[in-house]
């Protein structure tokens, strides 16, 4: 037997970036993603003599194959008897949400795979122990994921808008988002406020979504995305993800912006630049990105499904 889950990215207006519970993984404030059709994992879990996990086409280290068997014990008492291929359409661990993607398709993928038909609640509870991001991948569009650890979807009107990531490096970050998040709780003497600006934000941004209003929404995610690195940066040793070049991106995109191509940047635990945009914009921004020399980029849409069973036999 075989069952094939994809997966999408979703990438935070409001960010998730502390946790008040480490073991259920349930975060200090809400945060509100957008899902989007780039950046996806797809998931097999076969049948096998014994337990195997393949992670773009190499076998996973001794680490990430632990994390996997932990993750699908919560499904299956025999976890030796599977499978487990994970390939993603970009680079791991750079900052692309590839645990987002990664766990939300290996939940899905092992609800079938084993039978166990578990309910949305104690699915979410399970793919937020993968990664607390990954919860939101679980569905389409614009979902929040709240403090007291539920997830629900909003309506709101995304159609029109577009991602661009500009890639500032590949390579997979130095310090993990979890270590990087725990110390910040731990040491940044700015952290409460972080939590008291970012479950405002939340409230505002799930309005401003919901009114189309896209330079409000776009206010919002950068300023959160700033305070939430301002926040990390204070924290003992600093967190510093950014790179001269994302700042460099940052700068342009403000001028883009100014200059009427309505578009708006925000960052997660990398220092590659997300940016959003319209339709009516994009092509235009795509251009000028690439004459200032940021020219590799990948460029998506929203995404109104999560994640999903793709194929079974
Ligand atoms: C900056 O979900 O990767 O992307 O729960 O420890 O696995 P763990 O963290 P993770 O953190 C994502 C942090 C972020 C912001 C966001 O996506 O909301």
């Amino acid at each position: 037997m075989f069952v094939k889950a994809t997966s999408f990215a979703n990438f935070a207006l409001v960010k998730y970036w502390g946790k008040q519970d480490k073991e259920k993984i349930i975060p200090y404030n809400d945060s509100i993603s957008i899902t989007w059709d780039i950046f996806k994992t797809y998931t097999i879990l076969e049948t096998s003599s014994r337990f195997s996990f393949t992670l773009n086409n190499q076998r996973a280290s001794t680490k990430e194959s632990e994390k996997v068997k932990a993750f699908l014990r919560h499904f299956t008492d025999d976890v030796e008897r599977v499978r487990v291929m994970s390939q993603n359409t970009f680079p791991t661990a750079a900052g692309l949400a590839s645990s987002a993607s990664a766990f939300s398709a290996l939940a899905k993928a092992a609800n079938h795979f084993f039978g166990c038909n578990y309910d949305s609640t104690t699915l979410e509870a399970i793919t937020r122990k993968g990664s607390g991001s990954a919860v939101r991948s679980l569905y389409g569009g614009v979902v929040r994921w709240q403090r007291d650890g539920r997830v629900r979807t909003i309506d709101a009107p995304i159609e029109d808008y577009r991602l661009v990531v500009i890639m500032i490096d590949e390579n997979k970050k130095a310090i993990s988002s979890r270590d990087a998040m725990e110390r910040t709780v731990a040491t940044s003497p700015f952290f409460n406020a972080w939590v008291d600006q970012a479950n405002t934000d939340a409230n505002k941004m799930e309005h401003a979504l919901k009114d189309g209003d896209f330079t409000q929404i776009g206010q919002i995610a950068t300023q959160n995305a700033m305070t939430m690195h301002a926040t990390m940066l204070a924290a003992t040793p600093p967190i510093l993800y950014l790179k001269d070049k994302s700042m460099e991106a940052l700068a342009l995109i403000t001028e883009l912006n100014n200059e009427g191509i309505e578009c708006f940047y925000t960052l997660d635990a990398g220092s590659n630049v997300k940016v959003i945009t319209t339709k009516t914009h994009v092509e235009t921004l795509v251009k000028r990105l690439k004459s200032h020399q940021f020219t590799k980029l990948y460029q998506g849409k929203p995404s109104f499904k999560g994640a999903f069973i793709s194929d079974e036999g």
